[in-house]
């Protein structure tokens, strides 16, 4: 793979698995020293040793991403391992499909927050100005399509549109440190998050024009252009990666119940 993050580093969240270990070995792969942090420390691990034995640069790190001391721990492990950063993907988060606000319990609400959003902005502020002192770089934050239209998770989705705010804050904040900070959206992706829910899965990849979910391959490819200088003039954006479900889904279903009952006209 051609070298684009040549003498990089970049610390990837949630990266023990799914996406984010997707995304570890594509960064490694394009030439990325990558810190993989997550709270499951064997999956890490493994991934690390993984990478390395194919010829790349990771090192796995514990990190919770909700806790204060957690970043203060793996900022400084950037700083002492690699001698500084340039990229950081919040990718961890986990996800609560409760199809009812009055169900949702405070404590679930509470601890999707924690992650999903809290988590990217303490990552985002402890990384920052390490990535300034090194000249500046990239942050990806970890959307989702429940973030770009109405949904049924009141918590998740809520988390969701709250990374859309605070990658646009980060945007307009680190630009004069020439930090870009964009938003990828995924839509569904076959991972352990969804792997229980054969029917959401295949109800997910109904309503998506193209017909077939995410692999986290397809999300990775996205999140190294957004980390590479082929993005070097995009800053602050929300990219869908959601095979047209977001835009092009509900009138594709429109179209075919019309058509289904009428074939002459609309
Ligand atoms: N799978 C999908 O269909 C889908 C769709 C849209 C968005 N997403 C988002 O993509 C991201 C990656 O999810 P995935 O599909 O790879 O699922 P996944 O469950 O396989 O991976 C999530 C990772 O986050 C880690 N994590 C959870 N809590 C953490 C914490 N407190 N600190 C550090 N790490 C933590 C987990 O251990 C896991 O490795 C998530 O933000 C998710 O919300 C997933």
């Amino acid at each position: 793979m051609e070298q684009k993050l040549a003498g990089k580093v970049a610390i990837i969240t949630g990266a023990a698995r799914g996406q984010g270990a997707a995304e570890a070995r594509m960064l490694a792969s394009a030439g990325a020293s990558v810190i993989i942090g997550d709270v499951l420390d064997q999956q890490g691990e493994a991934l690390a040793t993984e990478i390395k034995t194919s010829g790349g640069k990771a090192e796995f790190r514990h990190l919770d991403v909700a806790t204060e001391e957690g970043w203060a721990g793996i900022v400084a492990f950037a700083k002492t391992t690699f001698g500084g950063l340039n990229i950081l993907v919040n990718n961890a988060g986990v996800s609560l499909r409760v199809p009812s606000m009055i169900e949702t319990k405070l404590e679930d609400w509470n601890r999707l927050m924690s992650i999903n959003l809290t988590g990217a902005f303490l990552g985002i502020r402890a990384c920052a100005p390490l990535i300034r002192d090194n000249g500046g770089g990239a942050i990806v934050n970890t959307g989702s399509i429940a973030g770009m239209t109405g949904h049924f998770a009141t918590a998740y989705t809520s988390t969701k549109w709250g990374i859309r705010g605070l990658t646009k804050s980060a945007a307009m904040e680190f630009a004069p440190w020439n930090i870009r900070c964009n938003a990828v959206h995924p839509g569904i992706v076959l991972t352990d998050m969804v792997g229980e829910s054969a029917d959401f899965v295949e109800a997910m990849t109904w309503m998506a024009p193209m017909q077939r979910p995410a692999t986290p391959e397809d999300i990775a490819k996205v999140v190294l252009f957004l980390c590479c200088d082929d993005s070097g003039y995009i800053t602050g954006h929300d990219i869908p990666v959601d095979g047209g479900f977001t835009d092009a889904g509900a009138y594709r279903q429109v179209l075919l119940r019309v058509m289904s009952k009428n074939s002459r006209s609309l």
